[in-house]
């Protein structure tokens, strides 16, 4: 069983929506759940975490939701060395924005790649236009994700 932190992006309560929903069914499941949706790369503590699994949303033109942004910019500037954490992402968008679909996932799997810390699975990306279930998709993502830590 793991010690799974999820660090939320979101705007509008989708991203935490998906984020609750894996930490009631993963915590089910016997692993150690936390959510978190504000604060810095020193807040979140890092050093002390092994698995993190990202679930973000994309706003603006591409960007990421403000909640999430004070973490991401504390790891480009601080730079920490990420290499002993094991991540997860879930990108929530929508196909409309077909230029800048699911960014705000991609620039944290980018960010988290660049620190060292080793991505499990495959990115799940999920479609607002197509996928009207995030939660439900989400989950059975999460339960196959878990499986290959
Ligand atoms: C103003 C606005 C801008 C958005 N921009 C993008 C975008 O650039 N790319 C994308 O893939 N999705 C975009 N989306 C879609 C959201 O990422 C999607 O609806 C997501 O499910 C919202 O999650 P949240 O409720 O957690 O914020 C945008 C949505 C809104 C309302």
């Amino acid at each position: 069983m793991a010690d799974i932190l999820i660090l939320v992006g979101t705007e509008s309560g989708n991203a935490q929506m998906v984020a609750d929903l894996l930490e009631d069914e993963l915590g089910d499941l016997g692993h150690d759940m936390e959510v978190r949706n504000e604060g810095d790369a020193a807040a979140v503590g890092f050093a002390d975490r092994d698995v993190v699994l990202i679930c973000c949303a994309t706003h603006g033109d591409g960007e990421l939701p403000d909640n999430i942004q004070p973490l991401a910019d504390s790891l480009e500037e601080e730079k920490p060395d990420l290499g002993h954490i094991r991540y997860g992402v879930i990108a929530l968008g929508d196909q409309t924005y077909h230029t800048t679909f699911c960014n705000g996932g991609k620039t944290m799997d980018r960010i988290f790649a660049e620190r060292g810390a080793r991505r499990i699975g495959e990115r799940l990306e999920i479609d607002a236009c197509t996928q009207p279930l995030p939660d439900e998709d989400a989950l059975e993502w999460a339960k196959e994700w878990v499986t290959l830590l």
